[in-house]
């Protein structure tokens, strides 16, 4: 008798898998595995039951990694982002959920209806500079990496989500590449684990993120450091920097902003409620002229 191929059969048992292995969410985790392989949705698997999975073997290869603690994203090569697909790849920081409240954080800052220069250091998989270009059609943007490979597959997700003639991909240690007084907006969510924590961290992080995407050196503020310092250079008067932050930076970081002359200084919180993203705004000498204007009018 030839074995039962059905999805729902091998669905069970890559359940069963999951489950003796403590994954969270052994249905979902199983099911999600299935589809993105099979290219159908979870209504299929429940409308046809009975219809045999194609790619039975590779199926299973990818429950059997799952099931050793590699994180779905680099199992299927993909991570859903602002709702927007993303590739990753090996040299790429895999995209956080938390890291999208500094695209909510940024758009509030760009108008829809005006052009904006937007640079985006550190910029991984491209997730945040694509993510914001994607929700406004008027800006452009400057992706920049140290990475090589991480570069590449920012490019590819640019070309993929049809947003190249927007945004140029380019190597650059922290902000060097950036031209003085070019840019409206900078983004950033940088390295900010301190050193001697990375050893630490959840297996998955550890073993599966790059470590020149989480290495923030001896307090975690290392990259903080180099991107302030130079960010009011390339930013033109009144534009804004917005980083990304850990969730114990609420306080250094908004120093940081401080001693670097930013104005406006906020901090923006995650859904869980822990600090999560810093704003600062560049001095604008117009409007201080334009208030000492008022005043010497008013004397
Ligand atoms: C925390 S990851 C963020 C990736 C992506 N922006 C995201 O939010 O998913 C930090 C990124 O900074 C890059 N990076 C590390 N050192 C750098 C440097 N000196 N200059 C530019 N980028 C650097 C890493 O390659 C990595 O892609």
């Amino acid at each position: 008798m030839s074995p039962d191929t059905a999805r729902q059969t091998i669905l069970r048992a890559a359940v069963a898998r999951l489950q003796a292995a403590n994954i969270p969410s052994p249905v979902w985790e199983a099911r999600h595995l299935l589809c993105d392989l099979e290219g159908i949705t979870p209504t299929d698997i429940i409308a046809y039951p009975d219809r045999p999975v194609r790619h039975i073997t590779q199926y299973q290869d990818w429950v059997a990694l799952r099931a050793s603690g590699v994180p779905m994203s680099r199992i299927t090569g993909r991570r859903n982002f602002w709702g927007l697909d993303f590739h990753v790849s090996p040299a790429t920081l895999d995209p956080r959920m938390d890291s999208e409240v500094l695209v909510r954080e940024a758009l509030a800052l760009i108008p829809g209806d005006q052009k904006c220069d937007i640079a985006d250091i550190g910029t991984g998989t491209g997730c945040l500079i694509l993510a914001v270009l994607h929700d406004r059609p008027m800006a452009t943007g400057h992706g920049l990496d140290i990475s090589k490979e991480a570069l590449k597959t920012a490019q590819a997700n640019a070309d993929y989500l049809g947003l190249s003639d927007r945004v140029r991909f380019v190597e650059s240690n922290w902000l060097s590449a950036l031209k003085p007084d070019s840019i409206d907006v900078l983004i950033s969510n940088p390295p900010y684990i301190v050193q001697s924590e990375i050893q630490h961290l959840d297996q998955a992080v550890r073993d599966h993120d790059p470590v020149l995407a989480l290495d923030g050196g001896a307090d975690g503020l290392d990259a903080y450091r180099a991107i302030v310092e130079t960010t009011p250079k390339v930013l033109r008067p009144g534009g804004w920097i917005a980083l990304e932050i850990g969730w114990d930076q609420g306080q250094t970081v908004p120093n940081l902003l401080d001693k670097a002359g930013f104005l406006r200084i906020s901090c923006h919180q995650d859904t869980a409620g822990r600090d999560r993203v810093v704003l600062g705004q560049k001095p604008d000498p117009s409007d201080l002229k334009k208030t000492l204007g008022k005043g010497r009018a008013k004397g």
